[in-house]
């Protein structure tokens, strides 16, 4: 059994998609503590109601980003987290934090990487005309949404999708394919061979 640090900064279908599914003994895993940069994320309220415990750290409060992630990973430390998944948490992570957690921080972006890294990434699907997009969960290094990939899933692009639709159907594959990963993870089955995975 893995303890998971999940850091989030909004709507946390994806921290409650991880939830549900250790809840319901899918993954041998636990959500130890709950991380937010943002006091509304409406996922500190999600894990109140699971009865995990929930942190928050705004970025403004601190000296600086270091000073500001060191706390993270003390923290992170306390709850002895083995596994780091950012759930919607909108920010870079910077060096004191990735450091403490190489290949072992995951993140799940709601496009086929590398196509579509950054923000608003299914309208930027849509704008462009693809006609298949998804969601990627990968491991973090110190670019943005660049670290070797664990898992993807691809979804359709509709001829009247709208930003709206497309992320749904999209989400929906990002619930399934977080715990899929974290699942393997926990297994002990995942090897980073430079770019590549290797699922064991
Ligand atoms: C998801 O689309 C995820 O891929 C992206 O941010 C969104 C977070 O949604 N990184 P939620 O907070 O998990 O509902």
């Amino acid at each position: 059994m893995i303890n998971l640090g999940v850091l989030i900064s909004g709507r946390g279908s994806n921290l409650q998609a991880i939830i549900d599914a250790c809840e319901k003994g899918e993954i041998p895993a636990k959500v130890a503590v709950v991380i937010s940069d943002n006091p509304e994320a409406y996922g500190l309220t999600r894990a109140k109601k699971h009865k995990i415990a929930t942190r928050l750290f705004e970025k403004n409060k601190f000296e600086d980003k270091n000073t500001y992630e060191l706390e993270i990973v003390k923290t992170l430390e306390e709850h002895k987290v083995d596994l780091v998944c950012l759930a919607g948490y909108m920010r870079i992570v910077g060096p004191a934090l990735l450091s403490s957690y190489q290949g072992k921080m995951m993140n799940i972006h709601p496009a086929l990487l590398p196509s579509f890294p950054g923000l608003n990434v299914q309208k930027a699907a849509l704008n462009y005309g693809v006609k298949v997009s998804g969601a990627t969960v990968h491991f973090v290094d110190d670019d943005c949404d660049t670290g070797p990939i664990i898992a993807q899933a691809a979804v359709p692009v509709l001829e009247n999708d709208t930003e709206e639709t497309l992320s749904a159907r999209i989400l929906e594959q990002e619930h399934k394919i977080y715990p899929q990963a974290i699942k393997l993870f926990a297994q002990g089955r995942l090897k980073i061979e430079g770019r590549r995975v290797k699922i064991k």
